[in-house]
């Protein structure tokens, strides 16, 4: 049993994450300062006895005992890191020096929450690790995508410099219940304006693909990873690799709806990626992991907990 701490622990990733640990008989520390996150995503995890939820911002630094940590804090989706886009490169870069810091004082192992957007735009198709990507520096989405390279460079250079024990993943697009609902997400997006009867809108043609990951695969690996041996630091692409279009996945979400929301087009945000698919072979072969649940079995999931919410009154 280990004392392991969760930044974004009360956020979509971070609520998952701390359900498995506790369950799997660790203690969980959940540090959040709830921008995007919610107490209602660890609420049920409450009255565990090993459970304790920390309002705390990652900008700053913090002083606690823990033998791992997770660091997850950032907001994730574009309405939400472009909101206040210092704030995220300083929630990517000024947290990561913090949990650095703290995992360099007590010797703990610590994983970092890394993103497919380091590859930016990709001229490889599917990305590996070994690709270093195409990123624009100085536009919309680099808040996030550069917050999140410096990261890496913090982690490898903490792990060159002071030995210190690293894990880095590249998360792709991943969802399930406790998706916020209203992060303008693609998956987001299409089922809330489905349930709400609404037209699903639709960025450029349709035809840019995305591969999606169900949150409960991803926990796995995220898990995989943190307990695979020492040296093996990533980073490690992990997400689903199989590609469906925008138009394919509104059509599904349609179908498993009901109801009758067209589809709309609307002219493709700036800097956003065509196409994206990890290439996960260094995950299966390293952690001995391949995503299990299907799009569809996901989306049930998902359009179950959108629902609730809309019925609570959470969800517009
Ligand atoms: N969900 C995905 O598809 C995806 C893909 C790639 C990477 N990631 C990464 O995984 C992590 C979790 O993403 P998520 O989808 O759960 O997003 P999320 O927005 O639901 O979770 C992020 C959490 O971090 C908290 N947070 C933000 N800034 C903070 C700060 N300064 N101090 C403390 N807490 C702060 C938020 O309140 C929230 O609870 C993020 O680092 C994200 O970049 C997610």
């Amino acid at each position: 049993m280990k004392r392991i701490l969760v930044t974004g622990g009360a956020g979509f990733l971070g609520s998952h994450l701390c359900g498995r640990l506790l369950r799997d008989g660790h203690d969980v520390l959940c540090v959040d300062n709830f921008f995007t996150g919610a107490r209602r995503n660890v609420a049920h995890l409450g009255k565990h006895p090993g459970f304790e939820l920390m309002r705390h911002d990652v900008t700053f630094p913090l002083y606690v005992e823990v033998d791992r940590i997770f660091n997850l804090a950032c907001p994730a989706s574009p309405v939400h890191y472009q909101h206040d886009p210092v704030q995220t490169t300083k929630t990517s870069v000024h947290g990561a020096i913090n949990m650095l810091g703290l995992a360099k004082r007590l010797k703990a192992r610590i994983l970092q929450a890394s993103t497919s957007e380091v590859y930016g735009d990709p001229e490889v198709h599917p990305q590996t690790e070994g690709y270093w990507g195409k990123v624009n520096p100085i536009g919309i989405r680099s808040c996030y995508d550069e917050g999140k390279r410096c990261a890496e460079t913090l982690f490898f250079d903490y792990h060159r410099q002071h030995d210190l024990d690293i894990k880095v993943v590249r998360i792709f697009n991943t969802y399930g219940p406790r998706m916020h609902p209203n992060d303008g997400r693609v998956v987001s997006n299409f089922i809330v304006q489905a349930l709400n009867g609404e037209d699903i809108t639709i960025y450029g043609d349709g035809s840019q693909t995305r591969s999606f990951c169900y949150v409960d695969d991803l926990i796995e690996v995220m898990v995989r990873m943190m307990n695979s041996e020492r040296g093996f630091t990533g980073p490690v692409n992990i997400g689903n690799p199989v590609e469906h279009t925008m138009l394919e996945l509104a059509e599904k979400v349609l179908m498993l709806v009901g109801g009758r929301s067209r589809l709309v087009y609307q002219p493709l945000p700036a800097d956003d990626p065509r196409q994206r698919q990890p290439d996960i072979r260094l995950a299966r072969d390293q952690l001995g992991w391949q995503p299990k649940v299907g799009l569809e079995d996901g989306l049930k999931e998902t359009i179950s907990y959108f629902r609730h919410l809309l019925q609570i009154g959470v969800a517009a």
